[in-house]
């Protein structure tokens, strides 16, 4: 099953990206986890893309499209695979659209996380991320027993970047001007389902696999 997972900066794309991709076994794949990895690894994309992300700005699609070419040409994603994070707007979109069309392919759905703004700048102030295991909790909503630590394993929490307030606004901005169109684009494809994302995690994964159900 070939799925795209779209939705504005802190709709829970990448909380409910894991618990989707184990339920179906099939790779999670999510640009943003790739650039970050490159970023604390100080590879050259690394560098190249943190400039781009620290301002909450896209980094240029030619580097976003090679890394995903390659990452989708792993084994692992021949049979399937969950994007978080790509397509950004419609140009990759389109491309990806004749990427998988060159492997004889295509996808299978593309699922909309709704939430409002209110909610997403809540999620995203109170987002913290485990700097040893990488997983992510939030201040309010799921917090650690202890403050600053994470409870999987004892590593230290802290706040991505690009989650402080003014880059939040930013990134916001952007998606209303170079993501939402992906919305319609893919609407018009006859791939685009919705579900409302607010509400309990379990229930929202639910919602997802009924969502998804049709087409595994
Ligand atoms: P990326 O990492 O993709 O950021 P994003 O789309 O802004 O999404 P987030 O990771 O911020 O949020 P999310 O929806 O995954 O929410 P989460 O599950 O963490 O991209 C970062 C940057 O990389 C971009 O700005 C760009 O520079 C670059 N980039 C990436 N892809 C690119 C591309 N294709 N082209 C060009 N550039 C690209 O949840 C958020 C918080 O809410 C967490 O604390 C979580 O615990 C909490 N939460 C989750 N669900 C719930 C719930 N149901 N109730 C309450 N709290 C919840
Ligand atoms: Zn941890």
């Amino acid at each position: 099953m070939r799925v795209v997972l779209v939705g504005p900066p802190g709709a829970g794309k990448g909380t409910q990206a894991q618990f989707i991709a184990s339920h179906l076994s099939i790779p999670k794949i999510s640009t943003g986890d790739i650039f970050r990895a490159n970023v604390s690894g100080g590879t050259e994309l690394g560098k190249l893309a943190k400039q781009y992300m620290d301002r909450g700005d896209l980094v240029p699609d030619e580097v976003t499209i090679a890394m995903v070419r390659d990452r989708l040409g792993e084994e692992d994603a021949r049979e399937g695979f969950l994007l978080d994070g790509f397509p950004r707007n419609v140009p990759q979109a389109e491309i990806l659209k004749k990427m998988l069309e060159e492997w004889g392919t295509k996808l299978d759905i593309v699922l909309e996380l709704i939430v409002d703004n209110d909610e997403v700048v809540r999620r995203l102030a109170g987002r913290r991320t485990c700097r040893s295991c990488g997983k992510v909790w939030h201040m309010v909503f799921d917090p650690p027993t202890v403050e600053g630590v994470c409870d999987a394993c004892g590593g230290e929490l802290f706040q991505r970047d690009d989650d402080r307030e003014e880059t939040v606004r930013h990134r916001l901005g952007v998606y209303e001007r170079d993501t939402a169109p992906l919305i319609s684009f893919y609407a018009s494809e006859g791939l685009l389902v919705g579900i409302d994302a607010t509400g309990p995690v379990e229930e929202i994964t639910e919602r997802a696999m009924d969502a998804l159900r049709p087409f595994a």
